[in-house]
């Protein structure tokens, strides 16, 4: 039986997906790589530096170490600048009340993102309170498609992997909630997604009477 839906934040709860995307353009712009959001959703879910190693290897570019750091350190700057023009109604249309509807039912809320920026955004969004745990880039070592940061949503919960159903929009988040043992909801695409227990467009569009039959 589902008891906790644990949810990705870029692109599930929030349209920063797309800034994320924004600063990744400009750096690959800045370094001659040709990149699309075609190539971008290699880059989705993945960490800040897995993401400039994808980038290079599209560019065919072999850099040092140093200056990997400086320009993982350069697209970061970039996104923060735009996160912070974000105004609390960028939330996504409809996500604050589905998730109150999920905790009236007696679902346990995580959040479950890669992104080292994750506490910066929620409190941005001021939707602390909706969850009962959160995971973020800094709590973990390896990021989607590896498991560990919805294992790490779940043991803060308290709950088995089989009683978690996962909200993603990435194909390495998708990947990495099937690997945890749980269900997954991808936001999306069905062709991008196909993985996933269930593809609806929009996180708001979640019916909540599939939850027991994931
Ligand atoms: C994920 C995004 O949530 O966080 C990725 O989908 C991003 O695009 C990753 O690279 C790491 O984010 P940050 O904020 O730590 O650079
Ligand atoms: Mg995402």
């Amino acid at each position: 039986m589902i008891k906790a839906c644990i949810f990705d934040l870029d692109g599930v709860i929030v349209d920063t997906a797309h800034y994320h995307f924004l600063a990744w353009k400009r750096l690959a712009d800045e370094l001659g790589v040709p990149f699309t959001e075609v190539e971008n959703e290699r880059l989705k879910g993945v960490s800040r530096m897995q993401s400039l190693e994808i980038l290079l290897e599209l560019g065919k570019l072999q850099l040092d170490k140093k200056i990997k750091e400086m320009l993982a350190e350069k697209k970061n700057t970039w996104f923060v600048e735009y996160v912070n023009r974000m105004k609390p109604e960028e939330i996504f249309p409809g996500v604050k009340e589905l998730i109150t509807a999920l905790r009236k039912k007696g679902q346990k809320i995580a959040l479950a993102s890669s992104s080292k920026n994750a506490p910066a955004v929620i409190h941005l969004l001021q939707i602390e309170n909706l969850f009962d745990a959160m995971v973020d880039g800094t709590m973990t070592v390896n990021s989607k498609p590896d498991p560990e940061v919805f294992l790490l949503a779940a043991s803060m919960l308290n709950l088995k992997p089989a009683d978690c159903v996962v909200f993603e929009d990435a194909e390495a988040g998708v990947e990495a909630a099937l690997r945890a043992g749980m269900k997954c909801v991808g936001i999306g695409s069905v062709q991008q997604l196909s993985k996933a227990n269930l593809v609806i467009s929009k996180t708001r569009d979640f019916p909540m009477d599939k939850l027991s039959s994931l």
